[in-house]
């Protein structure tokens, strides 16, 4: 392990634990210490490979905070395992770059981050929603460049969303979020493609119906979309908000993006894998009034050639989460989960993760994704008063 690239705290710890990137805060590296943690982080900014991670963890290992950037399969598993480790948590909610059942396979508890960075991430869809319908990049660089010759009625123009039609793909907690931001802001009416429905969604559409009505405003509608064919034909905006998995992989492919209006904004703040890029790419080229607004990227942190000179796409470095507030709270629920496990502590029922951010938190693990396969309990329910 090259001690310039790994700082150590709380060196006496009885437990060690491993973090292969620096977080922000410091709240995260207090609940480590008051589980008798030494912490180990590398403090560079390269993506670490497997071998490195393995070299850290080394032959005592209680447990890891890792990143979605690394793949954390049977290699690392095993060698935790090995090490004597018993927790996980990657620094992030989706954790499409887990082997879970290798991780349940060793033992090894494997947490996330939820609840978190859903306002966050729904922001960042917003703001690139917005970035792409008023070619704000563009716009930016066009004055860098120092092409601003004076106010001229058909420069840059872009689209109003004012009263379109909202589509997005996944209605879960960030999808929802986003969804209601973009309604209650600018009056959209939604299509959902969902498997299940979301009734809480549903509600809320209605009653926001309900009260613009009521003024004497148009009210606003919403549907779950019958497929994934429909909401894209129908759509003016389309925002991608699901898990990536080896059905969503490429859901939207060129096949797909035929479908969509030919001034469409497609939005991807999710998984880049969800897109085929290339053909995205292809797509844009073809239809300069088409837009995309993508925070990530199918093989990060490459672009697909040719993306990078579109002036209908709008690019970001995967910053969906990346607030202040959030990316700290992220590593106080990723240091909880390692810490909780390692303290025996019972499992969170779920919902109200900001509980953990109180100065007094829960004694309970925030979020352990294989916790059924593991066999972790819930805590019993509170007896009735
Ligand atoms: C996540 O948490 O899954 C995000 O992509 C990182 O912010």
């Amino acid at each position: 392990m090259d001690a310039q690239r790994w700082k150590i705290l709380n060196p006496k710890g009885s437990r060690r634990v491993v973090v292969t990137k620096e977080l922000p805060g410091t709240r995260w590296i207090d609940i480590l210490v008051a589980a008798d943690c030494r912490i180990e982080i590398c403090s560079s900014a390269e993506i670490l490979a497997p071998a490195e991670i393995r070299a850290a963890i080394g032959d005592r290992c209680d447990g890891c905070i890792g990143q979605l950037t690394e793949r954390w399969g049977e290699e690392l598993f095993s060698a935790l395992k090995a090490a004597g480790g018993k927790a996980y948590s990657n620094y992030a909610v989706g954790y499409d770059n887990v082997d879970l059942a290798s991780a349940t396979r060793h033992g090894i508890a494997v947490g996330n981050t939820p609840g978190v960075l859903t306002e966050t991430t729904a922001e960042m869809a917003v703001a690139l929603t917005f970035a792409a319908a008023r070619r704000i990049p563009e716009a930016d660089r066009f004055m860098r460049q120092g092409r601003y010759r004076g106010w001229l009625p058909t420069l840059l123009l872009g689209q109003k969303l004012q009263g379109l039609t909202l589509g997005i793909v996944g209605a879960g907690r960030i999808g929802s979020s986003y969804a209601r931001m973009m309604v209650e802001g600018h009056k959209m009416h939604l299509l959902y493609f969902d498997l299940s429905p979301n009734p809480g969604l549903e509600e809320f559409m209605e009653a926001y119906g309900r009260f613009l009505s009521a003024r004497g405003e148009k009210p606003v509608t919403c549907r779950r979309a019958a497929n994934l064919e429909e909401l894209l034909s129908l759509s003016d905006v389309v925002s991608l908000h699901t898990v990536l998995d080896s059905s969503t992989r490429h859901m939207i492919d060129g096949r797909r993006l035929a479908l969509m209006k030919e001034n469409a904004i497609l939005v991807n703040t999710s998984r880049g894998p969800l897109i085929d890029e290339q053909a995205l790419v292809e797509h844009c080229r073809r239809n300069p009034s088409f837009r995309a607004a993508l925070d990530v990227y199918e093989e990060e942190p490459e672009m697909k050639p040719g993306l990078a000179e579109l002036d209908n796409v709008v690019l970001a470095p995967h910053l969906g989460s990346a607030s202040t507030w959030t990316r700290e709270a992220m590593g106080v629920l990723a240091a909880a989960n390692v810490a909780g496990v390692l303290e025996g502590y019972p499992l969170w029922p779920g919902g109200d993760y900001e509980r953990f951010l109180d100065p007094e938190p829960p004694r309970a693990v925030p979020s352990i994704v294989n916790a059924r396969e593991l066999g972790l309990l819930l805590p019993p329910p509170e007896p009735c008063p």
